[in-house]
């Protein structure tokens, strides 16, 4: 049988720098585990602007289409801040994810032990935390049409237009539900029915998918802004929450903060079976460039390597060498290891990149 195969596009800023440890992690899967993958690179973002004058070439945007599954870093920098909007660099990540028909989105926010002190939230607020964000990622107001900033008498009006229709929100529901019957069998929906229609029809939606074919799993409400208080109140009272592309876009910052760090989260976006079975998928870290930071060495490698982690699990059925990585990075974490941002103002000194991403090699080897 043919090798998986990966497409990495590491992208812009500290994208390169964490996803050279996610090649390390590839590398050792090769030598130990005996898991190659063909693994080709191409460019998105402002990288791909610097050489071809758009953040996605239709070449890789084809390449994309072909592979199990692609990586990626981040995209973006204030490099490319003054760039016309269709070639900002965002436009090649949001064209991956809208061609690719990724219209699931899921977002761990796990809160590791050894982490649980340096949350901004109280220990026991965060201590234990596992609950999933499904982010619908290819429709609403990210999309919706007419989109544009306009001339109206003597001023400009910007305009988006969230729009969903009903089996745009029935597939992301139904995503949710497969994924919380392998979990504690709770959904979460969220959106803001009492102002919009949109938001309406995802209730009704949601509540009819729930009824039809998940009456097992159980199934509540809220409006997300009463969502966003109750991740920060008691988070732990969630297992799954399913909602719309922007709300779910705020949501899962907020709640990567429960868990201590951006520099922690992974995330996979999942589309429709392809014809071998598996998923059209993309996995990348949920934090973005880092400017501030990138081409330093500092940034925290271990929500791109927890991405690879998940690609392994949703879409090559490794669920074991996926759970190795993900006790790896918990090991070095139990060990005291952290980079800059895992460090809380009493300070500390921290590893780099490298040194991260060495440091759960080492931790896999002993797992063998
Ligand atoms: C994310 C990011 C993206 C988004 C940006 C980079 C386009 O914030 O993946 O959460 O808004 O979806
Ligand atoms: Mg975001």
């Amino acid at each position: 049988m043919a090798n998986p195969s990966l497409l990495i596009l590491a992208g812009d800023g500290i994208g390169p720098e964490v996803m050279a440890e996610v090649k390390k992690i590839i590398a050792w899967m090769g030598d130990k585990r005996g898991v190659t993958f063909d693994v080709s690179e191409g460019l998105v973002g402002g990288c791909s602007y610097d050489a071809h004058g758009t953040p996605l070439t239709d070449e890789t945007m084809a390449h994309a289409q072909e592979v199990d599954a692609v990586l990626l870093g981040a995209v973006g920098g204030p490099k490319y801040d003054k760039l016309d909007f269709s070639v900002k660099p965002e436009r090649g990540l949001l064209r991956l994810r809208k061609e690719m028909d990724l219209f699931s989105n899921l977002r761990p926010a796990q809160c590791f032990d050894a982490l649980a002190d340096f949350s901004s939230l109280k220990k026991e607020v965060v201590a234990g935390l596992d609950i999933v964000i499904v982010r619908e990622l290819t429709s609403g107001v990210y999309f919706g049409e007419p989109r544009g900033i306009f001339k109206e008498g003597n001023e400009r009006v910007g305009i988006n237009t969230q729009r969903y229709t009903e089996s745009e929100i029935a597939r992301v529901a139904k995503s949710a539900f497969e994924l919380a019957r392998r979990r504690n069998n709770k959904v979460c929906s969220m959106e803001k029915a009492n102002v919009m229609e949109s938001g309406i029809l995802w209730r009704e939606v949601v509540q009819e998918v729930h009824d039809r074919d998940y009456p097992d799993v159980e199934l509540s409400h809220m409006y997300a802004d009463a969502g966003a208080m109750q991740l920060c109140r008691w988070p732990k009272q969630f297992d799954v929450i399913v909602t719309d592309n922007l709300f779910g876009d705020l949501l899962s910052d907020a709640a990567a903060m429960l868990t201590g760090s951006l520099g922690m989260l992974p995330s996979a976006s999942l589309g429709a079976p392809m014809a071998n079975g598996r998923p059209k998928a993309l996995y990348e870290p949920v934090h973005g460039s880092a400017p501030d930071i990138a081409g330093q060495g500092k940034a925290n490698p271990i929500a791109c390597i927890l991405s690879f982690a998940m690609a392994l699990r949703y879409s090559f059925d490794m669920g074991t060498e996926a759970e190795r990585i993900e006790k790896a990075v918990e090991k070095v974490l139990a060990d005291g290891l952290r980079t800059a941002d895992l460090l809380g103002p009493e300070g500390g000194s921290p590893i780099g990149t490298s040194a991260m991403g060495d440091a759960i090699i080492a931790a896999l080897d002993a797992s063998l």
